[in-house]
């Protein structure tokens, strides 16, 4: 386990290693390394927006009108900069980052040594392989129905593998197109709504509000028990939902999500159920949504290894479109999902695959199931740091991720009051919507000591 004390853990996100790569040789590039003073782990770098170094030469291609309505950043590389920025000001202290949400702990072996033989598989006459099916392996589809959905009635072929969860949120919205209005989890994982700008589904941000034209949001608040007052929905075409939910950590319950597939079928809704989360569960919630009759005619299921078997960077995750599931015209869903996978994927990592199917082997499932408990402890020490301290708290119990409240406070200034005085990253709740001002989250993704030691300073903070 790495000392608490080191750098690369500080700055392990996805986000910092996809900039610590792009190009900085380049003039018109929109990064700059900065040098910290070099210390035994080595560099780091941090990103400074662009200025007037660029190039003044201009394509004749007019930008993207959807991509010009999104706001500022994407949420995490904002935080990302910020921790950067963090950094470079105090070079000596050790920044504990409990805010992006990565994974931290080793994967198993028994999954890296069947990625490892893949590999060398590949390096052999019979056993190299090219392209794979773009729906992904059959033995590895049929064993996460049966593992997942197991006599809920779902098939190997109602199961597309993924390179991860975030990818196929991005590839529905390809399917829906820009005509549909897409109802939202407020607060909520910010791909959900991105994606909806970027396709087109949406109006302006209205600063006033902090809220996209033509999306419904749906507050989830401890008022209303983290599960939306649906009456107030006046259309929806395409439902996001996720629960465990990122970022309140709270799980619907059997009767909410019956009455959220009523609710769908009375509307002709289609709902995209985001389970990446669904392992942590401790209570008797749904792990699936296709545990509520009837939905199958109106749910697709989205998950991931992610955050079950830390494949955040190996990239590996499923969706599920079942045949009964059909458009307005009786054309079913999955056939148009399988056209766009055909179109836009040539399947996943046929290395990560062999990852998938060790995950769900028996010793796989095991090894997962161990990985998520330590973290599951990782959430009670946060949980009662902060419920020591008087803070309402919410989530923790069925998801990675704990929401403490700071009534009549910005989100931003708590972030900001936390990484200035206790130098621990976490994630600001508005930056997951408006619903979600008043809060932070706090991921329970970390070694122990850095978790610990981050406890440890909240706690001499608020005290
Ligand atoms: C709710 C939710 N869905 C999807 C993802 C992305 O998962 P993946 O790594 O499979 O792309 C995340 C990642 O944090 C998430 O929180």
């Amino acid at each position: 386990m790495a000392s608490s004390l080191q750098i690369p853990a500080a700055i392990s996100s996805s986000t910092s290693a996809f900039f610590g790569r792009l190009p900085s040789n380049n003039k018109n590039s929109r990064s700059w390394e900065v040098s910290l003073p070099r210390r035994k782990h080595g560099v780091c770098k941090c990103i400074s927006s662009p200025s007037a170094e660029q190039t003044a030469y201009k394509t004749k291609v007019t930008r993207n009108a959807n991509m010009a309505k999104l706001q500022a950043g994407y949420l995490f590389p904002e935080i990302a900069r910020r921790r950067s920025a963090h950094m470079l000001k105090y070079p000596d202290v050790q920044v504990i980052s409990l805010g992006i949400g990565d994974t931290t702990e080793p994967i198993p072996e028994v999954i890296t040594s069947s990625m490892a033989m893949r590999a060398h598989f590949l390096s052999t006459v019979e056993g190299y392989s090219g392209y794979g099916a773009e729906q992904g392996d059959k033995k590895l589809r049929a064993t996460i129905a049966s593992t997942y959905y197991k006599d809920l009635g779902i098939e190997e072929s109602d199961i597309f593998v993924s390179d991860g969860a975030k990818c196929d949120i991005s590839r529905l919205q390809l399917l829906f197109g820009s005509e549909v209005k897409m109802a939202v989890q407020d607060p909520s994982y910010p791909a959900y709504v991105d994606s909806s700008v970027i396709t087109g589904q949406t109006g302006l941000f209205q600063k006033d509000i902090e809220k996209y034209g033509d999306i419904e949001y749906m507050r989830c608040v401890p008022e209303n028990d983290f599960f939306p007052d649906l009456s107030t929905i006046s259309q929806a075409d395409v439902i996001f939902f996720c629960s465990p939910n990122n970022p309140t950590g709270s799980a619907a319950t059997r009767e909410q999500l019956t009455h959220l597939v009523q609710f769908a079928k009375n509307n002709g809704s289609i709902i995209v159920y985001d389970s990446a989360y669904a392992m942590y569960i401790s209570d008797d919630s749904p792990r699936t949504i296709f545990e509520i009759p009837g939905a199958k005619e109106v749910a697709i299921e989205i998950s991931s290894f992610s955050k079950y078997a830390g494949f955040t960077g190996v990239r590996l995750g499923w969706t599920v479109v079942p045949k009964e599931l059909l458009f307005a015209d009786g054309f079913p869903v999955a056939k148009d999902f399988n056209r766009i996978v055909c179109t836009c994927f040539n399947g996943a990592s046929n290395i990560a695959q062999a990852g998938g199917l060790a995950c769900l082997s028996p010793e796989g499932l095991k090894a997962m199931t161990e990985t998520i408990n330590f973290y599951k402890e990782n959430t009670e020490i946060i949980v009662d740091t902060f419920s020591s301290l008087g803070f309402n708290v919410y989530g923790g119990k069925n998801a990675p991720y704990v929401w403490v409240q700071f009534p009549g406070r910005s989100s931003w200034d708590v972030f900001a009051e936390i990484l200035e005085k206790a130098h621990v990253v976490t994630t600001p709740g508005s930056g997951f919507g408006p619903g979600g001002e008043g809060f932070i989250r706090v991921s329970a993704f970390g070694h122990r000591a850095n978790i610990l030691e981050a406890a440890k300073r909240i706690k001499q903070l608020y005290k």
